[in-house]
């Protein structure tokens, strides 16, 4: 059997029909796990909430921003924060519009209900025994800074202490891995929508599971990124600017930081450019290094 696991499609339709595409092509799937971030923070989150459930054996997980929109509570900054720092407050506002756009939208069309039904975790058991674990965030945490690359062992190893899983999978920080820890191996599949710099490309992953064993593939998928702009800003969507900076490779993981963010911001910017067919530019004239408001 084959299994799908996709996150963080953050209501890009475009990223995502380019991911089922290539899981077409790569000779379909079985099943489908979604590890959540399913509507917010994008332009047409009803296309995808469509698309994601007519999907065959689909599961899925309730991510951070799923739970903003059904659930009321937001991410930096609190109304606390903003008082104390009136620097937060044009950010508190447009956090509290883009929640509330996504809400409506998801609240017209009916989806209301089942977005806020969605389970915390996903258990399943492949066909030679092992047993995966998906969640968001990471085992037993619904926010924080979640799993990724710049981790050691030493911080991995808590997090995943006790979770009663061979293979764990995660979603959240928009970059994809693949490590094992004290026995276990954590796969994150990395975000359909809203990339990170360096790659700006769809990320997934694919579980191949047999009798005998079981593999898994992380993929890219190119799709694009001017196509996505255009319909961010047809959207008129409250947050577009900030959507859209992720689709221009300005969005730089938070845990890359410092001196980092630099050369991530030149190299995502060809990269970028290449896709677009454009001639390299100069980099962007800002660090977003270490910009805590790249967290999904
Ligand atoms: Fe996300």
């Amino acid at each position: 059997m084959r299994i799908a696991v996709l996150s963080d499609i953050h209501g890009n339709p475009i990223a995502l029909d380019a991911v089922l595409a290539d899981i077409e092509a790569n000779g379909g799937a079985d099943e489908y796990l979604v590890l959540g971030d399913l509507v917010a923070i994008g332009y047409d989150p009803i296309a995808v909430l469509e698309r994601l459930t007519a999907l065959p054996g689909v599961r899925f997980v309730e991510g951070n921003t799923d739970r903003y929109v059904v659930a009321g509570d937001r991410p930096f900054p609190s109304i606390e924060d903003a008082a104390g720092d009136h620097t937060l407050l044009a950010r508190l506002v447009e956090v509290a519009h883009t929640f509330a756009w996504t809400q409506g939208a998801i609240t017209a069309a009916g989806w209301f209900d089942w977005l806020a039904a969605l389970p915390a975790e996903q258990r399943l058991q492949l066909p030679d025994g092992t047993q995966v674990l998906g969640v968001h965030v990471a085992p037993g945490r619904s926010d924080g800074a979640g799993i990724h690359p710049k981790m050691t062992e030493d911080e991995l190893r808590p997090l995943l202490a006790g979770v009663a899983a061979d293979l764990v999978c995660v979603g959240h920080t928009h970059w994809p891995m693949d490590r094992r820890v004290a026995g276990i191996r954590v796969i994150n599949t990395g975000s359909v929508s809203n990339p990170v710099a360096l790659d700006l490309r769809a990320s997934y992953a694919l579980i191949d599971a047999r009798q005998s064993g079981y593999q898994v593939e992380l993929r890219r998928v190119a799709y694009s990124c001017a196509a996505v702009i255009d319909a961010v800003e047809r959207s008129r969507h409250p947050s577009g600017d900030f959507i859209i900076s992720h689709f221009r490779g300005q969005r730089y993981p938070w845990w890359a930081g410092g001196a980092d963010g630099q050369e991530h911001a030149a190299r995502a910017q060809l990269i970028t450019d290449a896709e677009r067919g454009l001639q390299p530019r100069s980099a962007p004239g800002r660090s977003h290094g270490g910009d805590q408001s790249t967290r999904p």
